[in-house]
């Protein structure tokens, strides 16, 4: 069936000057852009949206990062999207990404690792709304 999922391209990314190349590499893979903006979140906001990691190790570091510098969240639609849309990013480590996926390609570190993917259904349309209202979704 067709559904969403959720993706922002994170600080590193969107410095580099990548924004360009990663939605295009998105848009030829099959997906509809729904939403799309370029916004900052503060260390309080990157706190809430990652709340599932707060006691992993790597929580306060993450938080920090994703609000070094400005990101450019999208809800995403396609036939099978949150699945497919993770094989096109490739593993949350860049060293263990496959070829020619958007971590691969554009991805620092384990942190600073380009792009983001929802992880199911559920918190595409979780991740999504931390973004976007309703009448932004198109
Ligand atoms: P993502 O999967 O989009 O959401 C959780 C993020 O936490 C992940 O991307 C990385 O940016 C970060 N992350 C995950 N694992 C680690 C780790 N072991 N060390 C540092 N950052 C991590």
């Amino acid at each position: 069936a067709t559904n969403r999922t959720f993706t922002m391209i994170k600080p590193d990314a969107v410095k580099d000057g990548h924004t360009g190349a990663i939605i295009k590499q998105i848009e030829e893979a099959g997906f509809r852009i729904v939403a799309l903006k370029k916004t900052q979140l503060t260390g309080e906001r990157a706190g809430q949206f990652y709340a599932v990691h707060i006691e992993r190790p790597f929580y306060k570091d993450l938080c920090a990062y994703m609000s070094s510098g400005t990101i450019v969240p999208m809800i995403l639609e396609k036939e099978n999207a949150v699945a497919d849309f993770r094989k096109l990013i490739g593993a949350t480590n860049p060293a263990q990404a496959e070829e020619g996926t958007i971590r691969k390609l554009f991805a620092k570190s384990i942190e600073a690792n380009a792009i983001h993917g929802s992880d199911s259904d559920e918190n595409a349309t979780i991740e999504g709304s931390f973004f976007f209202a309703n009448m932004e979704q198109y």
